[in-house]
């Protein structure tokens, strides 16, 4: 597995993401759905990005295969603001970053035999000719486990799964570097999402791939990724590689979501909890930190206050906490008496 210490295939430098919606009495007003996001993702890695619905990952993901235009800061894919490209460079950039979405059903063409589905990015880049397109699904539908006979069927005649293993050899015709896979197993049965995790894992190795996997699902996140970004209303309040900030979560959001987890697929950390309060709207965001209308440990400058996101505990784990070292010293107490059989 590589390390992250050449230069990010991707870094997300400040980006910001600003929707005008229309708020009560039908007023124009702004939506911040990606706020300040600085985020870098090393050549091979698997970076997770985790948050409950609406805290703007969809969002991130359009910015940066350019499905939208980011209204602050830039998206850099091998040093290169990808919203400046044109021409050549942008038919580049269009081949080697796919995006995987989470709905396959909805992701395919629905008249097309699967078959030529996986073959259409071939024929739109003017890869090789029929026959030559034609093996290449066929390579294609091996890559990802089904047999061949699924390329003469329509995604309507194929499991969920199938046709996300679809999906997945569509987005791997190119011969991509970079999957941007946008909550890839959500609509998938617990147990063909092991299966699809399966598959992403071993193409990530065999192919030297590098992912940007989104997920609201923390296990799914710990089974896959080595290093986990957390989103909370549009800003990145915490990240570090996947077995430090599980070990010890800096931000008492993270510490939630963990605590959220069944307590039988995770270990120490305290008692399940589950979150209390509704995600705020992002058009009337609360001042200070985002969390602190239901953060546990907040106190009167977290109202004022945005915390920045700033260095905590070991290698290139960060948190956006006031409050941060308390929030891992609160976590492992909690664990420790869990332990012990103590309240
Ligand atoms: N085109 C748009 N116009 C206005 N608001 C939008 C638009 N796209 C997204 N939003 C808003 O931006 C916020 C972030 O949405 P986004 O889809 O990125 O969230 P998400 O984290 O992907 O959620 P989920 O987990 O449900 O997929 C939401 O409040 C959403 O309503
Ligand atoms: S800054 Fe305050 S409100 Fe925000 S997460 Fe930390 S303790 Fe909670
Ligand atoms: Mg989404």
């Amino acid at each position: 597995m590589a390390e992250a210490t050449e230069a990010p295939i991707l870094s997300l430098q400040g980006l910001g993401m600003t929707f005008r919606a229309r708020g009560e009495g039908r007023r124009a007003q702004t939506l911040r759905a990606v706020d300040g996001v600085d985020l870098d993702v090393g050549r091979g890695r698997v970076v997770g990005l985790v948050g409950e619905s609406g805290c703007g990952k969809s969002t991130l993901a359009r910015t940066i295969v350019r499905l939208e235009t980011p209204t602050d800061g830039r998206v850099l894919y091998e040093g290169t603001d990808v919203h400046a490209l044109a021409g050549r460079d942008l038919a580049g950039y269009r081949r080697e970053v796919q995006l995987v979405f989470q709905d396959p059903y909805a992701a395919l063409p629905p008249r097309m035999r699967c078959g030529e589905a996986i073959g259409e990015p071939l024929r739109i880049h003017r890869r090789g000719d029929t026959a030559g397109r034609r093996r290449r699904t066929a390579e294609l539908l091996d890559l990802v486990g089904l047999p061949r006979v699924m390329g003469d069927r329509y995604p309507h005649q194929l499991s969920g799964g199938q046709r996300q293993r679809i999906n997945i050899a569509r987005a791997l015709a190119l011969e991509p570097k970079l999957l941007v896979l946008d909550e890839p197993v959500s609509a998938l049965d617990v147990s063909i999402q092991g299966q699809v995790l399966n598959l992403l894992g071993a193409l990530r190795r065999d192919l030297g791939l590098t992912y940007l996997f989104i997920s609201h699902d923390l296990r799914v996140v710990r089974y896959l990724c080595d290093e986990v970004a957390v989103m909370y209303l549009g800003r990145l309040v915490e990240f570090g590689p996947t077995e430090e900030v599980f070990a010890r979560p800096n931000h008492p959001y993270t510490l939630a979501l963990i605590r959220s987890i069944p307590d039988h697929e995770r270990e120490g950390l305290g008692g399940r909890v589950v979150l209390r309060g509704e995600v705020p709207n992002p058009i009337d965001r609360p001042p200070g930190c985002p969390f602190h209308t239901r953060c546990p440990m907040a106190r009167d400058v977290c109202a004022r206050e945005v915390p920045p996101l700033r260095p905590v505990g070991a290698g290139n784990h960060r948190a956006a906490c006031h409050f941060a070292e308390e929030v891992s010293d609160a976590a492992m107490v909690a664990g420790r008496n869990r332990a012990a059989g103590l309240p």
